[in-house]
């Protein structure tokens, strides 16, 4: 991304993030906290028109959002690693599966556990800049 992103400009971003994004599957959102991962990653989801199936328990590790595109019914998966301790944790917690299930899957504090990301993963950097504007580095490896 050349210019900061700003808060009331999130769903242009999101429009240029998904047509950058194709058929990229996981996303891992590297920043500290407060750097905005979370709203971001709702400002993707909410693009693509998703409806939660989990009910939403804030501070759950796994959220699950359901949306429909070419008239098929997808999932979104939105991780949260920041409570688990270590990758065993993570493991358990069924993380791997989603990571591996062909959804889309967006993941903050990927760092927990570096291994269970391959080099298809796309990796997100998340910066503050001012109160309202983030730079967002995209890494999309070559096809
Ligand atoms: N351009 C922006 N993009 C995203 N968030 C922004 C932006 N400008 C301001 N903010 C604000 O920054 C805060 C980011 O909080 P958020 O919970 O998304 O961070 P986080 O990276 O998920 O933190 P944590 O690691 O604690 O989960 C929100 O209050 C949001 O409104
Ligand atoms: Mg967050």
């Amino acid at each position: 991304m050349l210019s900061p992103i700003s808060l009331d400009r999130l769903e242009n971003f999101a429009e240029e993030f998904w047509a950058q994004a194709k058929d990229k599957k996981v996303f891992a959102f590297h920043g500290e906290m407060g750097a905005g991962k979370t709203t971001i990653i709702s400002a993707l989801c909410h693009y693509k028109g998703t409806k939660d199936v989990t009910g939403s328990p804030t501070f759950s590790i796994i959220n699950e959002y359901s949306y429909s595109e070419n008239g098929e019914n997808k999932k979104i998966f939105h991780i949260d690693l920041y409570r688990l301790k270590d990758e065993e944790e993570v493991v358990q917690a069924g993380v791997e599966d989603c990571v591996y299930s062909g959804s889309v899957c967006m993941v903050e504090w990927p760092e927990k556990a570096p291994d269970l990301f391959d080099e298809k993963t796309v990796h997100v950097f998340i910066e503050p800049v001012s109160e309202r504007e983030r730079k967002v580095e995209i890494s999309l490896s070559p096809a």
